[in-house]
């Protein structure tokens, strides 16, 4: 059986006081979730992270995620922030290749087969996210576009690494605009991934790899794209900001 996982992206949002709130709702809302199958991330700004750690203990079935991590190991690399350091307090997934580092910050394909390998060999799951734009899709070129994005960052990687990677399909013309992608089209690219995975690590490995979807996805539209057979859950951007419409999201299982 595949993991089923929930991540709530926060990006740069909510003071260190209002992300502890939402945090402790949050926790306070999943303590009555009676299906804790689904695994839960939390993915804060940098400083929140020790904070929201410290909320979330022993917590079954909620981690701590980072937004991004620094390519390099150590050293003099002012503001950056390494994969070493996330580990060294108990951040477990870090959020690597999302389509606004990717735009805003110009991170290459190179550069994120880089940071996937220091976050691995951390211990750190990374949730590497994919995806294309509105040209690409209406050229109908989607499907070779992220195919390939997967192949350049993360096909250098040995079956035993590549086993531990989650995935997140984003179209970006999806993401933080309201428009979700419809599970069928999810389902397609979904399926289109899994089947590439198994061309080059065989079809046992691939079934194994979670899938998410993020763009968009909200309490109304969750269950629709959870019950397709590729979708194990979704990456949450607008809608983690707000416990209850996260609890929701969680509960669409
Ligand atoms: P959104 O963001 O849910 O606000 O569209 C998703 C993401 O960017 O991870």
């Amino acid at each position: 059986m595949r993991k089923k996982i929930v991540a709530g992206n926060w990006k740069m949002n909510l003071s260190l006081e209002e992300g502890q709130r939402l945090t402790s709702e949050i926790l306070h809302q999943y303590a009555n979730v009676i299906n804790k199958q689904v695994s839960v991330v939390l993915n804060p700004p940098f400083p929140h992270l020790y904070p929201v750690k410290n909320l979330i203990g022993e917590t079954q079935g909620i981690f701590l995620g980072a937004q991004n991590c620094s390519d390099k190991e150590s050293g003099a690399f002012t503001g950056e922030v390494s994969a070493k350091i996330l580990a060294s307090f108990g951040v477990s997934h870090v959020i690597l290749g999302h389509s606004e580092r990717r735009e805003y910050f110009k991170e290459g394909d190179a550069l994120l087969a880089t940071k996937v390998n220091q976050a691995l060999a951390h211990d750190l799951t990374p949730i590497f996210c994919c995806g294309e734009s509105l040209q690409t899709r209406e050229e109908g070129n989607h499907i070779s576009v992220v195919r390939a994005q997967l192949t350049a960052s993360l096909f250098h990687l040995s079956a035993e690494e590549f086993s531990k990677v989650v995935i997140a399909y984003e179209p970006i013309w999806a993401i933080g605009t309201g428009k979700t992608a419809t599970a069928d089209q999810a389902q397609e690219m979904h399926q289109a991934l899994r089947a590439h995975i198994a061309a080059t690590y065989g079809k046992e490995l691939a079934e194994s790899i979670s899938i998410l979807y993020g763009g968009s996805a909200n309490p109304g539209n969750a269950k629709e794209l959870f019950a397709k057979p590729d979708v194990d859950g979704g990456l949450i951007g607008g809608a983690s900001l707000k416990a209850g419409d996260f609890l929701e999201i969680i509960c669409s299982f």
